[in-house]
């Protein structure tokens, strides 16, 4: 049975996109935070988003940003927020003693069906769940952000997940029209997470040793590797530049091992490489609120043209 109505926990920056694509999803969506002016700034928000989007074409769903502004509520009482709610996901700070607390409250409240969802982006579920009466019906939903424009989910249980909980997540991240991955079981950093430290390290340890410059090393992703990563992953990019995944291992096998044991320790992310790469990025983009929005607009505009990009091309 697929829920009708949804309840967010934590108004911020990921509630808020959460409870845009659930709305243009058509669900019911109940907004909750312990502050009201969070509330209402983040209410504002969505306005002015879904106004934007509409006006430029780019409003997901089939509804008007009136008729999905006019699903969404907003509620400072836990209690009226979760009730009738099916599915609720949980974006308040990462913090885990708050986030445990929250579950704890939640776990008291609710009944034996809603999906209680977290946001977390680091936090493990045998973390955040373990003990709760309802852990069966416990489960991160980690989006990236902002997952109005970024369509991946990675849906990871806690061992004592019901399987039902995991294909009941997942069949609503499709209808909403995300991008949902299972993972079957808990690990540090999930898999976004894990990719993307691992391109990080690497980078950092490229620029701190001198080898390249900060801003080259971003154009060798998004002038490069990014290029065809936003349309097939490492693994099918080893099929297709050989004939097949065998025949890229042994071709180039042992080149890969030879370069990957030249990888050093983790790194410190501490010192002059710091002071490096926060003077580069700060000449192109200056750490000012006016100007970093305005980047991050930008951002988004490249990942809505991205996305239009990706519906046109899509191959199955
Ligand atoms: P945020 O700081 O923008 O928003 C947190 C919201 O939670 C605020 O509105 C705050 O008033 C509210 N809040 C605080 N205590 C609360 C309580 N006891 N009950 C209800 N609401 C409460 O944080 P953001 O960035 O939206 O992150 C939320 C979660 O999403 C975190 O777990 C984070 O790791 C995860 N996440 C964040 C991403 C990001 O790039 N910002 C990406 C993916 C996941």
């Amino acid at each position: 049975m697929e829920p009708s109505q949804v309840t967010i926990i934590g108004s911020g920056l990921i509630g808020r996109s959460w409870a845009m694509v659930f709305a243009a999803g058509g669900f019911r969506v109940k907004l909750y935070d312990i502050a009201q002016e969070q509330l209402t700034t983040a209410l504002e928000n969505i306005r002015k988003q879904m106004k934007e989007m509409e006006k430029s074409g780019v409003l997901k769903g089939a509804l008007s940003a009136e008729q999905q502004l006019a699903l969404i509520s907003v509620s400072t009482d836990l209690k009226a927020a979760v009730e009738g709610a099916t599915f609720i996901q949980e974006c308040t700070p990462e913090n885990l003693e708050l986030k445990k607390k929250i579950f704890g409250q939640l776990d008291l409240i609710v009944g034996d069906s809603v999906i209680l969802s977290s946001s977390t982006s680091c936090l493990l579920p045998s973390k955040l769940f373990t003990g709760l009466k309802h852990v069966k019906q416990c489960i991160v939903s980690h989006p990236v952000n902002p997952p109005y424009f970024v369509p991946l989910v990675e849906i990871v249980p806690h061992p004592e997940t019901d399987p039902s909980t995991t294909e009941r997540t997942y069949a609503l991240m499709k209808k909403i029209g995300q991008s949902p991955v299972k993972l079957n079981r808990e690990i540090e950093g999930f898999v976004l997470n894990r990719l993307q430290y691992a391109v990080i390290s690497e980078a950092w340890r490229l620029v701190g040793e001198g080898v390249i410059s900060p801003t080259d090393l971003d154009l060798v992703m998004s002038d490069g590797l990014g290029m065809r990563y936003a349309f097939i992953g490492p693994l099918e990019t080893m099929h297709l530049n050989a004939e097949g995944v065998s025949s890229y291992c042994e071709r180039y096998a042992e080149g890969m091992k030879l370069v990957l044991n030249t990888f050093g320790p983790v790194p410190e992310f501490s010192g002059g490489t710091v002071q490096k790469v926060n003077q580069a990025l700060s000449e192109k983009i200056p750490v000012v609120p006016k100007v970093l929005d305005a980047r991050r607009k930008w951002r988004d505009e490249c990942l809505i043209g991205l996305a239009k990009l990706k519906t046109q091309m899509k191959s199955d």
